[in-house]
């Protein structure tokens, strides 16, 4: 069976990166990971992806433009021969152009059930609201910050006394059931690429 080829960046601790990857090596998985990339050397995620054999990229941000830097990422991505690109807690706005270079063919994890809470601060800003539920959204990423058309979401009730950082960290548990059935089915019904 063809199984598509997925890079994903990270900038941090990289959990959603080790769920698709975990996923990926379950019998019968759509997909394969073919490349971890970060602009943090020292993203714990690069060493979870390098243990597990894969093969890992970093370019620090810092010192470049968000055009150059993109381009090296980019680079990353070809020489790796990725087919799709899932963005895994990378905290870096990408390009218009590589954006639009790579249109349909890069998902995004993000912490809140969009439309709402795009951005940042998504826990909190749910609980001050006084949501019942926060959440997890798998979105489709355009130019637009965290506004391209939403594929799955899995809902998190919010519990009382919950602070930011305990509701961030049960979303994450849904997060990593989510963000790997979403590529799958993603990359499942575009088999063209
Ligand atoms: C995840 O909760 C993800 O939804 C969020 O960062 C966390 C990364 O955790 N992403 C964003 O906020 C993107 N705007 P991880 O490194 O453990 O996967």
């Amino acid at each position: 069976m063809h199984k598509a080829r997925v890079a994903i960046f990270i900038s941090g601790g990289g959990t959603n990166m080790a769920a698709l990857l975990y996923a990926s090596l379950m019998k019968d998985s759509t997909f394969e990971i073919v490349l971890v990339a970060s602009n943090k050397a020292e993203a714990a995620g690069l060493a979870i992806a390098s243990a597990e054999g894969v093969k890992t990229f970093v370019h620090s941000h810092k010192g470049h433009s968000r055009e150059d830097h993109d381009a090296a990422m980019e680079a990353a991505l070809v020489e790796a021969k990725a087919d799709y690109l899932a963005l895994a807690g990378y905290m870096r706005i990408l390009s218009d152009e590589f954006v639009r270079r790579w249109e349909g063919r890069i998902l995004n994890i993000h912490p809140s059930l969009l439309p709402k809470y795009k951005g940042l601060e998504t826990h909190r800003r749910a609980i001050e609201a006084g949501d019942t539920h926060a959440g997890a959204s798998v979105h489709i990423v355009v130019p637009e910050l965290d506004a391209g058309e939403v594929l799955a979401q899995a809902r998190v009730a919010i519990c009382a006394g919950e602070t930011a950082a305990s509701l961030a960290e049960r979303v994450k548990f849904a997060e990593h059931q989510l963000y790997p059935r979403a590529v799958s089915e993603y990359v499942s019904r575009r088999p063209a690429i």
